[in-house]
């Protein structure tokens, strides 16, 4: 398989953009951007996620009982890029609060703060479910990701 014309057709799926954070054991802040974001359960209320194995935010994902997810909004297109860059610690400079049990990013459109719920191992990703035990939600534009481009999600027409 051609893995770049493969990332191509993958692309041709428009998703939304969030940040996935953590705490290590020292209680240091770790989070990426990930778009693989789906809602699984109503009842309960269960997330998933796909995370690298390889990369540097792996090891505090997979070693901690809690995660956030941070719902990007249309103004934090900048942020998305930020935390899947290869700056050393993204968290400095950053607007951050801690949750209950994870980093939480100002402005997003949503948080979903959750305790893990189970870990899938799937090739060079594992699939991280989070039940999620709290969240915030804002009415800001969020942000979408499509064929390697951000964009503001369309605004619903206002109602009659
Ligand atoms: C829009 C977008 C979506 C991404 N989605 C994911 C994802 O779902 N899972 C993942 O592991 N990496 C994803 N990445 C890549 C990571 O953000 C990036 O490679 C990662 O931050 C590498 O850093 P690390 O080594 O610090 O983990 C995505 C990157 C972008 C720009």
């Amino acid at each position: 398989m051609d893995q770049r014309d493969y990332r191509r057709a993958l692309g041709s799926f428009p998703t939304g953009v969030t940040i996935v954070t953590a705490f290590d054991p020292d209680r240091e802040p770790w989070g990426l951007t990930a778009n693989s974001f789906t809602s699984v359960s109503l009842q309960p209320p269960v997330i998933s996620v796909c995370i690298a194995k390889a990369g540097r935010v792996f090891p505090t994902l997979s070693g901690s009982d809690h995660f956030a997810v941070n719902i990007l909004s249309a103004a934090q297109r900048d942020l998305a890029l930020h935390f899947a860059s290869d700056v050393e610690n993204r968290f400095t400079d950053t607007d951050w609060t801690a949750g209950s049990a994870a980093p939480l990013l100002p402005g997003a459109s949503a948080h979903l703060e959750c305790t893990v719920h189970d870990r899938v191992d799937a090739g060079d990703h594992e699939i991280l479910l989070g039940r999620v035990l709290d969240y915030t939600h804002r009415p800001d534009p969020p942000l979408v990701f499509c064929r390697g481009s951000f964009f503001a999600a369309p605004q619903p027409e206002a109602s009659p």
